[in-house]
């Protein structure tokens, strides 16, 4: 079966064909008129002439709306000023169907009123070119595991108990007990890498963040990957390979739409591994250089992440963070045990955490312990203890937001942009 699409235009250049698709726009000029045709991969200036195209073609000049469906049968040539560098001479244009009147016209519209319409918003150029850049960064993440050995392990969604903290848990009924939507595939993933070395699991995670904030989803993607005999500071690096991985794969395959974003590319460029290290207690100092007053212990917030990553091009990996500020699965620090062996990657240009990850607790009383004082009971995790009780070992993994990678690197402001259709607080519809 040949199909042609508009971004293999070059394949076809001075053949017939038959492109399907939905009117961009339509510009009348004289004694001709341009159909813009937008087809899902790129847009074609299609150029209606009266001695070329048959009449009852010609005429649609009146009538076509935008976002009409049609089929367009013509020959392709190279064009340089034509949008895409091609353009096709029409014989006939085949009307699927006429659009109502589009509700989003090419002049700006508010973000709320196109949230609402995010069904037909995907079709507009910049959310297109954030989908490809999406697409191509989702290609990359399996690329990369898969070129390395992992397997891949699908983790389930509904589970019995928290893996990030009770406080974002999203609970439902499960045939007369509780169930919660994953937080994160982790504690499988843990299993995976007793049963297989490397794994990684991949799927929508859920947390029920009361928060509203540029960084925060409800439903976004994770990938997860689980390693055994990794330490920490394998899992640093494989980490920091990964990222450098993913931005080189989009400079390659998506400059085009980076254009679209005006992203300005020699920031995405500028990424060299290895990527700078700091331990948390580090970055509590940078902060307080910066005149910032921070408690040792906390968490940092969006504007401390900022300024501990604004001097470098490279995201930023700080590591071996106290033990409260993090979750229970975590390995102590054997050198300090305030601490344990975390690592979260910040990205540049204040976007904000990327990864987080750790060493795993190997320890199954140590483990206990920190089980209990999050209020839960060894009932809960008995499997995952389990995984210690029966050929524990050392293991490290961590977890990558897609839409907070998507944001990054294609320059948005807010993550609502970086998944098809965002799940918030206030969110639920279309
Ligand atoms: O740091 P987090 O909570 O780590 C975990 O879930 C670990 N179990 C991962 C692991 O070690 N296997 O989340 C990991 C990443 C964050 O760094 C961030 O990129 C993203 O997931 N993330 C969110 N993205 C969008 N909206 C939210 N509400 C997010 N919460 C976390
Ligand atoms: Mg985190």
């Amino acid at each position: 079966m040949t199909e042609y699409f508009i971004q293999n235009a070059e394949s076809f250049d001075g053949q017939r064909v038959t492109l399907k698709g939905w009117t961009y726009s339509i510009r009348k000029s004289g004694k001709i008129w341009f159909l813009l045709l937008r087809d899902g991969t790129g847009i074609m200036q299609c150029v209606v002439v009266p001695q070329e195209a048959d009449a009852e073609s010609f005429e649609l000049k009146e009538i076509l709306t935008q976002e009409s469906s049609v089929m367009v049968t013509g020959t392709v040539k190279a064009e340089k000023r034509a949008p895409g560098g091609y353009e096709m001479l029409v014989e006939h244009i085949e009307l699927i169907a006429l659009a109502d009147e589009y509700p989003i016209a090419p002049k700006s519209h508010g973000i709320d009123f196109l949230m609402e319409q995010r069904h037909l918003w995907l079709r507009s150029k910049r959310q297109h070119a954030i989908m490809r850049v999406r697409h191509t960064i989702v290609k990359a993440i399996r690329d990369f595991f898969d070129e390395r050995d992992f397997t891949l392990m699908d983790t389930p969604i509904f589970q019995q108990a928290a893996t990030e903290g009770t406080a974002t848990l999203f609970e439902t009924e499960y045939f007369g007990q509780k169930a919660y939507l994953t937080q994160s595939g982790q504690l499988y993933g843990e299993a995976g890498a007793a049963a297989f070395g490397k794994i990684y699991c991949f799927g929508p995670t859920f947390r029920a963040e009361k928060s509203k904030t540029r960084r925060h989803l409800t439903e976004f993607w994770m990938v997860e990957p689980e390693m055994a005999y990794y330490d920490l500071a394998m899992n640093m690096e494989l980490a920091e390979d990964f990222i450098a991985y993913i931005v080189e794969q989009v400079l390659e395959h998506r400059r085009p739409e980076l254009e679209i974003l005006e992203r300005d590319i020699s920031k995405l460029e500028a990424i060299r591994t290895p990527f700078p290290r700091v331990s948390y207690s580090e970055a509590v100092d940078i902060l307080k250089s910066k005149g910032v007053d921070f408690k040792w212990g906390d968490d940092f917030g969006a504007p401390d992440e900022t300024k501990i990553s604004e001097d470098h091009d490279s995201p930023v990996i700080v590591h071996r963070w106290p033990a409260e500020a993090k979750a229970f699965y975590m390995k102590r620090d054997p050198e300090d045990a305030r601490l344990v062996l975390a690592m979260d990657v910040i990205g540049p240009e204040g976007a904000g955490e990327l990864i987080g990850g750790s060493q795993r607790e190997d320890d199954i009383e140590l483990l206990i312990q920190r089980i209990k004082a999050e209020g839960a009971t060894e009932e809960d995790y008995d499997w995952y203890l389990d995984l210690r009780r029966y050929g524990t070992f050392p293991h490290s993994g961590f977890g990558l937001g897609l839409e907070r990678t998507v944001a990054w690197i294609c320059g948005l402001t807010h993550i609502r942009e970086a998944i098809p259709f965002p799940r918030t607080m206030t969110r639920l519809k279309p």
